[in-house]
């Protein structure tokens, strides 16, 4: 029986050969609703070229790929453009299956690739301009991009046919038969590139600013962006570049996003007032009960907000545990530089610690508050819920004028 898995042609020398992983769900705390890909390509080159691997699940499809087009022996050169597991726990299989003459990664790659696993061959290391001539024409070109997202993280160009291989920038998590931008839902995209660069990228935009640096300072423009998630950027290769460009920029839009947690209904409903006087300052809401709101949907929410607002009931002297754990991934994400307005609210019964412990959390993030914590002993009452109004309202008007400055 034929293998249902082929290789699909993305420009005159360059063939997808990745896998398709349609049920993963959470990346490392980051929820994935959509599933992936892991993308690997072919260059059918004099010098056969095979750009990235797969997890080792997955190299079966890997090679079903590869084979549907050319014999596996063929391949001469393997690049290793980022050493995170998703793309090289199965390189060492893949450098059995395939015997190449040579495999290549940035510096950092081969000290990293050596610290996860004993390959059957020696790595070399390849650095910032360094050029692999494939033949026929066909130059392999080596971009170091350094902490975007690891210190290995490294891209490559095809120069000929402005095939810019970007290893995980310019990724998103999508499983799915489109393999190109233009296929998907523009909605989707933005959502899922938004998400990916809030809990991937965002802490280290300006690394990302960099990349985007050395792609202006390429002879030509990249007409084809090649990620080692999700779909191709060919259609409109563009719309993902201005895209990082206006996040590395911190780019804002006029919404506050309000989190909370609640144990019986008290700290909810000051959420909902303070929303209310949001919305009465003139501010987008989005507001996330952390019931039904994973940690990678506020951080994808958060990206261009220009206002975070946090409530939590008191547990035992402490927050609740589940807005403790989101505090802690979104300090991870957050530029301290990335301008924020910010306030905190929440009920308590006897003892009221947790404004305090998240009001420190905050100001560790470079969440300007606007004002005192807002707590409020057990069930607020009308005049506790108007001060929740006017706290909302307050975050509005201080972000207004944060903005116009
Ligand atoms: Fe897709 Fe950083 O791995």
């Amino acid at each position: 029986m034929n293998s249902p898995f082929r290789a699909i042609q993305v420009s005159d020398h360059v063939w997808w050969v990745g896998a398709i992983d349609w049920d993963l769900a959470d990346f490392h705390g980051y929820s994935t609703p959509r599933g992936s890909t892991y993308n690997a390509f072919l260059i059918d080159a004099e010098t056969v070229t095979l750009i990235d691997t797969v997890k080792t699940e997955y190299v079966d499809e890997l090679m079903a790929r590869i084979s549907s087009f050319i014999h596996p022996e063929r391949i001469d050169l393997v690049v290793s453009n980022h050493s995170e597991p998703d793309h090289t726990s199965g390189l060492a299989e893949v450098i059995r299956l395939t015997n190449p003459k040579r495999v290549v990664a940035s510096k950092a790659g081969v000290k990293a690739l050596a610290a996860h696993y004993s390959l059957p061959v020696e790595v070399e290391a390849v650095g910032e301009g360094q050029t692999i001539d494939l033949g026929g024409g066909l130059d392999l070109v080596f971009h170091e991009t350094r902490m975007a997202h690891w210190p290995d993280s490294m891209m490559c160009t095809l120069g000929a046919e402005r095939v810019l291989f970007s290893n995980d920038i310019f990724g998103l998590h999508l499983a799915g038969g489109e393999r190109f931008d233009g296929a998907v839902d523009p909605a989707v995209l933005l959502q899922e590139a938004t998400a990916y660069y809030a809990n991937i990228f965002w802490p280290v935009s300006p690394a990302v600013a960099g990349v985007l640096k050395k792609i202006d300072a390429l002879p030509r423009p990249p007409a084809v962006i090649a990620p080692d998630h999700g779909p191709v950027w060919r259609d409109s290769p563009g719309t993902i570049l201005d895209l990082y460009r206006g996040w590395v920029e911190g780019k804002t839009v006029n919404k506050a996003v309000v989190v909370y947690d609640t144990m019986w209904g008290s700290t909810a409903k000051l959420a909902h007032a303070a929303a209310e006087g949001l919305i009465a300052g003139g501010m987008g809401v989005k507001l996330l009960p952390l019931s039904k709101s994973p940690r990678s949907e506020i951080a994808a929410e958060l990206l261009e907000a220009s206002a975070l607002l946090v409530g939590t009931s008191n547990l035992n002297g402490r927050m609740l545990p589940r807005l403790a754990d989101v505090l802690t991934y979104l300090g991870g994400l957050k530029p301290k530089s990335r301008p924020m307005k910010g306030a905190v609210f929440g009920s308590h019964g006897w003892a009221d610690k947790a404004s305090r412990q998240v009001r420190e959390w905050l100001e560790a993030m470079q969440v300007e508050l606007v004002a005192d914590p807002l707590s409020v002993n057990y069930v607020p009452d009308r005049e506790a819920l108007n001060a929740a109004r006017k706290l909302g309202k307050q975050v509005a008007q201080e972000a207004s004028v944060a903005r116009s400055r």
